[in-house]
């Protein structure tokens, strides 16, 4: 029987397009759920440990151009076996709120949706790479197309185009990486909360906390 009183740990991933604002949305959720006394770990996929982040420089490179969907797929995958086993894990089983920027939803839209590579392939990798580990509750930031390649590109320009290689694919890419989610929101309307992310930092902010509170 399970103890009542052992600490549960709680999954939780934020999803979106490029752009859509999530990387700064976990900060803030993670600063406010520290406030509330919860132990909070941030990562991110890929790139949330040592080794995974190796890993992202050769993925995101614009120069790595020769690279096949399928040495792309199982270069995502080997990072998050990665984090899942060195950071993710342990930390739920501590009891810790883990907040996950991107997981395995980004690989079945941007590979799966936006690559034409088989949903059941990356289902099959999940179950490999991540052992059954599932988020808990999924934060979808949703922005439309012009608002996202607009985001992108300024970032790019700010800070230069060392991880442009996936932002640089073509708008029928990135639109149907977009479908791909919502598509995925529908199919599972426990796990998803979906916030428009056109809203101001603050409004989306507030939107998030109140969307998990009774989740975390
Ligand atoms: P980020 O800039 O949000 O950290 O994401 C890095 C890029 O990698 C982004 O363009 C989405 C892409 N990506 C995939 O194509 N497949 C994946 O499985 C993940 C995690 C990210």
């Amino acid at each position: 029987m399970s103890n009542p009183v052992a600490p549960s740990g709680h999954f939780l991933t934020f999803e979106g397009m490029d752009g859509c604002g999530k990387t700064t949305q976990l900060r803030l959720l993670a600063h406010h759920l520290r406030e509330q006394g919860r132990n909070v770990v941030e990562t991110v996929e890929p790139g949330g440990t040592e080794i995974g982040r190796q890993i992202r420089r050769i993925l995101l490179d614009p120069a790595n151009t020769a690279i096949q969907p399928r040495t792309e797929l199982l270069l995502y995958f080997a990072s998050r076996a990665q984090n899942v086993d060195e950071v993710i894990r342990p930390a739920l089983d501590a009891g810790s709120v883990v907040l996950c920027d991107r997981f395995t939803d980004s690989t079945l839209v941007y590979q799966g949706c936006g690559r034409g590579l088989d949903a059941a392939v990356v289902h099959d990798l999940d179950r490999i790479a991540c052992q059954g580990l599932r988020p808990a509750t999924t934060v979808l930031i949703d922005i439309d197309l012009e608002t996202s390649l607009s985001r992108a590109k300024r970032r790019n320009e700010r800070y230069g185009q060392s991880e442009s290689r996936i932002d640089d694919e073509s708008a029928a890419f990135h639109e149907s990486v977009r479908k791909g989610y919502l598509a995925l929101a529908t199919s599972e309307p426990a796990r998803f909360v979906v916030i428009d992310g056109r809203a101001s930092v603050g409004d989306v902010a507030n939107k998030i906390r109140e969307a998990v509170q009774n989740r975390v």
